[in-house]
């Protein structure tokens, strides 16, 4: 698929069929993210990739529906007929490390000298790319945030350990040809509001 067809089709995708994903396919979406960028080539992430329906089970068992949370029921259940999960984990330590080391040279690990936490900016890369890949290769994706709060369930479930923030979770699949689509250009922020040029 072209480019520019990839990145106008790519929307959320919240209703999914329970067809299967080809191993081959899914192998190719993690390849993708692989492919992201890093600051200081720290590569400090982890994709966590659920595929077994017990595995799915479990961890949407560690996340149950919660009052405040912005799905109905009907959309919930759509969305758990994604046959693939892969949760996206961001590790501090692995940055700090990294930017302690005599080409960088930040021994102190302070993170104040931080712009922005740059381990969940590229965590968000990894993201991103699996959502291009997925629309690339003919599947819908959808990119959700944890509930802070079923962080530790999450963990405890799948070992996750401690220095490992899910920063969210790509679920993955064949599209419901019949899922309602959500009009949000009225909501669509003008580019120049958005875009300064020369200053601001
Ligand atoms: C960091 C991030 C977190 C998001 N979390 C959720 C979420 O928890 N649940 C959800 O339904 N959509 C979530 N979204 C999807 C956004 O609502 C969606 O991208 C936005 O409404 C624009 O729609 P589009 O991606 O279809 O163009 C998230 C998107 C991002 C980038």
């Amino acid at each position: 698929m072209e480019f520019q067809d990839v990145l106008r089709r790519r929307r959320m995708v919240r209703h999914f069929t329970d067809e299967p994903v080809a191993d081959e396919i899914v192998e190719e979406i993690l390849a993708a993210a692989l492919r992201a960028p890093s600051a200081g080539y720290s590569q400090g992430y982890a994709l966590l990739v659920l595929r077994e329906p017990g595995d799915r089970a479990r961890f949407w068992a560690s996340q149950p529906p919660t009052e405040q949370g912005a799905w109905e029921p009907a959309v919930r259940a759509a969305i758990m007929r994604a046959t693939v999960l892969v949760a996206v984990l961001a590790s501090k330590d692995t940055y700090l490390d990294r930017y302690a080391q005599p080409d960088k040279g930040w021994t102190d690990r302070d993170e104040s000298r931080w712009p922005v936490p740059y381990w969940y900016v590229d965590a968000g890369f990894l993201a991103l790319l699996m959502l291009l890949a997925s629309v690339d290769l003919g599947l819908g994706a959808l990119l959700f945030g944890l509930i802070p709060e079923d962080i530790p369930a999450f963990r405890a479930e799948f070992g996750v350990p401690d220095g490992y923030d899910p920063i969210g979770c790509v679920a993955i699949g064949h599209e419901d040809p019949a899922a309602p689509r959500r009009d949000l250009r009225p909501r669509r922020r003008p580019a120049e509001e958005l875009v300064h040029r020369g200053s601001w």
